[in-house]
C-alpha cells in the first residue's frame, strides 16, 4: 500500500483497540496487536462540533423526555408475506433497519432475498435490489422464474459503486433495499479493493445511516468462509441491528434461516425453506419433513422435541458407537456442539457407568439440521446409550432436557409447546426434565415421564 497521493480523508484504525492512526502500520502502536489496522474514511468536522462530532458545550440538548417519545416509530415494519423470513426478522422487516444475511455461496441468499423483495412490492411497497454480482439481465430472469410480480416496483440496479447506490436510494426512495453483496459494493473514498475490512465496514456504515435517515429497510448480503464466519471482522456484526445465518447442508434441499442477533425480535428463532426449482419454499411444518426418513426400531435413534426460538420442531437424534477402533475413538458430531458431545459422554461414563472408551462415537442431527440449545441434551445421551447396548428406544417416545455435570436433567424453556407439538405428531410418551411444581403437566396431551437425573431416563428406556 503506497501512501503517496493518498486523499487525506482517510485514517486507519485498530480493529483491537480503536486507536487511531495517520498512517497504516503492521503493529499498533497503542495495544501491540499485529495486522490489526484498517483503513476507514475520517469524520468531518464542522466549526460547531467538538472532537467526535459532539455538539458544542452549550448548545441545545438532543435529550428529550420519555414522554415525548414515540416508540412506534422506531419498530414500523413491513412484511415479506414470507411467514418463515417475517417470524425470524421479529414480525416483518423494520423500516431502517438493517440486516445482515450470511450464507456460504450457493446457499441460496440471492433468491431468498430476491422473493422478499418480490413479496414487498406485491404488498405495495417499493423495493431496490442492488446487485455487484450478476447482471441486471440475468437478475430479470431470475426474478421471473422466481414469479416477480411484471407490474409491481421492482428495481434492479446492477452496479458495484456505493455512491450510486446511494443515489439510486435517493432518487427512488424504496421501502426496502438489497445489497448483494456487502463484498462486491466498494467506496471510492477508500483505496482499498472491494471486500476487503475497510470497505465492509464502509459500506456497512454508511448503508447503516442511510437507512436510518431514509427509514429503508435494509438487508446485506454476506459470504461467509469456509469456517462459517462472515467474512470480514466481527465489527459487521455489531454495526447491524439484526444478522442472520442462512445455512443448508450439501446434499439436501432444505435451508434453516436462523437469526444470531435481532435488536428488533428474538435471537433464536429459526425459518425452515426448502429449495425447489421456483425457488424458496416455506416449510410450515418441520417436524413432519426431520421424521419422514426415520428408520423404525433402530437403535440410536431418539426424537428431540425442540424449541429454537418460540417453533416446537422434532428431529432424529441418531447416534452410532462403534467398538472396533483402531487406537484411540473418534468423536464425530454432525448438527450438535462437539464439545457438548465430550461433557455427555463424560457423564454417561462417570454418572450413568456407560464408558464408551476406545470406541468410535458419531451423533448426527437427521437432515443435516444444526441444534443449539441445550435441550437436546437429553436425546444425545439416550441415543448415545441405546446405540452401545444396541437396543432401540420405544418410536412412540420423545425426550428433551439439559443434561448437568452432575448427572442431573435440568429444566427447559417451552415444555407445553414440545408436548403439544410430539402430541400432533403422533407420539405418546415424552421423557421429561422433572419440574419444581408438582402438577405442571396435569393437563400433558400424552404421557409425561418426569426424571430428576440420566440415570433415571436411562432406567425408562431399559
Ligand atoms: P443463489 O440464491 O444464487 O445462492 P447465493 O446467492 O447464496 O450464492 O442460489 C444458488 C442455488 O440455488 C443455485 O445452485 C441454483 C439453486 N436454485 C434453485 O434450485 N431453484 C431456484 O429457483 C433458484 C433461483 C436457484
Ligand atoms: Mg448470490
Amino acid at each position: 500500500m503506497s501512501g503517496s497521493g493518498r486523499k487525506a480523508s482517510t485514517q486507519f484504525v485498530c480493529g483491537a483497540c480503536a486507536a487511531i492512526f495517520p498512517r497504516w502500520m503492521g503493529r499498533c502502536t497503542s495495544c501491540n496487536a499485529w495486522n490489526t489496522l484498517v483503513e476507514e474514511v475520517a469524520p468531518k468536522r464542522s466549526a460547531s462540533a467538538g472532537p467526535g462530532g459532539a455538539a458544542r458545550p452549550g448548545g441545545p440538548t438532543a435529550a428529550r423526555p420519555l414522554a415525548e417519545i414515540d416508540g412506534r416509530d422506531a419498530s414500523m415494519r413491513i412484511q415479506t408475506g414470507i411467514g418463515e423470513l417475517d417470524r425470524v426478522l421479529g414480525g416483518g422487516a423494520v423500516l431502517g433497519g438493517v440486516t445482515l444475511v450470511g450464507g456460504d455461496p450457493g446457499v441460496g441468499k440471492s433468491t431468498l432475498l430476491l422473493q422478499a423483495l418480490a413479496g414487498l412490492v406485491r404488498g405495495g411497497h417499493r423495493a431496490l435490489y442492488v446487485s455487484g454480482e450478476e447482471s441486471a439481465g440475468q437478475i430479470a430472469a431470475r426474478a421471473r422464474r422466481l414469479g416477480c410480480p411484471e407490474d409491481g416496483e421492482l428495481l434492479v440496479l446492477a452496479d458495484g459503486d456505493l455512491g450510486s447506490v446511494e443515489r439510486a436510494i435517493e432518487e427512488t426512495r424504496p421501502s426496502a433495499v438489497v445489497i448483494d453483496s456487502v463484498q462486491t459494493v466498494r467506496s471510492a473514498d477508500l483505496e482499498s479493493a472491494a471486500g476487503t475490512v475497510a470497505q465492509l465496514r464502509e459500506v456497512a456504515a454508511r448503508m447503516v445511516d442511510r437507512a436510518k435517515r431514509e427509514r429503508v429497510a435494509a438487508f446485506l448480503v454476506g459470504h461467509v468462509t469456509k469456517d462459517g464466519a462472515l467474512a470480514g471482522p466481527k465489527v459487521l456484526e455489531h454495526l447491524v441491528d439484526t444478522v442472520l445465518a442462512f445455512e443448508g447442508e450439501r446434499g439436501h434441499a432444505f435451508r434453516t434461516l436462523r437469526a444470531q442477533k435481532n435488536r428488533y425480535g428474538s435471537a433464536t428463532e429459526v425459518g425452515v425453506f426448502e429449495m425447489s426449482g421456483e425457488g424458496l419454499v416455506e416449510v410450515k411444518s418441520p417436524s413432519a419433513l426431520f421424521l419422514a426418513e426415520r428408520p423404525a426400531h433402530a437403535p440410536g435413534s431418539v426424537i428431540c422435541a425442540t424449541s429454537e426460538g418460540t417453533r416446537p420442531m422434532l428431529v432424529e437424534v441418531q447416534a452410532l458407537v462403534s467398538a472396533f477402533s483402531n487406537g484411540s475413538g473418534r468423536r464425530t458430531a454432525n448438527g450438535v456442539d462437539g464439545s457438548r458431545l465430550a461433557l455427555l459422554l463424560a457423564v454417561l461414563d462417570r454418572k450413568a457407568g456407560l464408558a464408551f472408551g476406545a470406541c468410535d462415537v458419531f451423533v448426527n442431527i437427521a437432515g443435516g439440521l444444526r441444534i443449539d440449545e441445550p435441550a437436546v441434551d437429553l436425546a444425545v445421551a439416550l441415543s448415545l446409550a441405546s446405540s452401545l447396548r444396541d437396543r432401540a428406544v420405544p418410536s412412540d417416545l420423545v425426550a428433551f432436557g439439559e443434561i448437568g455435570l452432575a448427572g442431573e436433567v435440568r429444566s427447559v424453556p417451552r415444555t407445553a409447546a414440545r408436548l403439544a407439538e410430539a402430541a400432533q405428531m403422533g407420539f405418546r410418551r415424552a421423557i421429561v426434565p422433572r419440574s419444581g411444581r408438582a402438577d405442571a403437566h396435569g393437563k400433558a396431551p400424552l404421557e409425561v415421564l418426569p426424571v430428576r437425573t440420566l440415570a433415571e431416563a436411562l432406567e425408562l428406556i431399559g
